[in-house]
């Protein structure tokens, strides 16, 4: 079932999407060679409390930290550690925030000083991936819309598309239905609704599309060792379009 939400649980939304936003905006600086991502970890918590908010990540499914912090050919779910990110790398943050029972989810690939023009690359496509996905975003469009929009954008781009992995609805869960995959065919799946809210989250990869899961049953990596790159926004979807709910 797929929820419509109410004006209130709208404007909790919004306000955990704005959350999911600035503390994105609040970690950029902090993004440089030499920091440990549990450094990241904390600093993405205290800031989230300071909101009123709780990270929605923490503990959910067990997962053992904060927010999702994914290096180079890691996909998702990577753990905070001690590991300092270096020269070259790229990083994924994905952040969720709940704020009076509703959810925010937005994740962002970033670079860490200077990266290969393949990375560049990933990055740019990726991000624009995410869009080209939104822009089918509007009431009575379908979810297959999205998907092939995403996968076409994708493979002219000749990069990997991540199927094991989709986005969601978002709401008083942190995933709801409907399931929202990064392929499909145009005209089918459920038809989205002006007051339901999605997340679209394209995971793409520089190499191949399989991913396999770590011994630390949490990080997903790309099989060939390939970096990763993944965008995220929440949104709400409206008569003739969207409002992203996690702005940054
Ligand atoms: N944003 C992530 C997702 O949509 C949240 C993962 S939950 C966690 O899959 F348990 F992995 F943290
Ligand atoms: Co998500």
């Amino acid at each position: 079932m797929i929820n419509i939400k109410t004006p209130r649980e709208i404007e909790l939304m919004r306000v955990a999407g704005e959350i999911v936003g600035d503390t994105h905006k609040y970690l950029i600086p902090f993004l440089k060679p030499g920091i440990t991502t549990k450094e990241i970890d904390s600093l993405a918590r205290d800031y989230i409390i300071k909101r009123d908010a709780t990270p929605s990540c923490y503990h959910y499914e067990g997962y053992p930290a904060n927010i999702c912090i994914s290096i180079n050919e890691e996909v998702v779910h990577g753990i905070a550690s001690n590991r300092k990110l270096c020269d070259g790398d790229i990083v994924t943050l994905d952040i969720c925030a709940c704020y009076k029972g509703y959810h925010g989810d937005s994740a962002w690939s970033y670079p860490i000083g200077n990266i290969s023009e393949e990375k560049k690359y990933l990055l740019e496509h990726t991000e624009k991936a995410l869009f080209k996905g939104l822009e089918q975003v509007k009431s009575g469009a379908r979810v297959g819309d999205i998907g092939y929009a995403v996968e076409k954008y994708a493979t002219e781009h000749n990069l990997g598309v991540v199927k094991e992995l989709v986005g969601h609805g978002v709401g008083n869960k942190l995933h709801e239905d409907p399931d929202v995959p990064n392929y499909g065919k145009k005209n089918t799946g459920p038809i989205l609704k002006e007051g339901m809210v999605i997340a679209v989250e394209p995971m793409l990869n520089l190499g191949t599309a399989d991913v396999y899961l770590l011994d630390d049953d949490w990080t997903v990596v790309t099989a060939d060792n390939q970096p990763s790159a993944h965008f995220e926004h929440t949104v709400l979807i409206t008569k003739d379009g969207y409002e992203i709910l996690t702005k940054r």
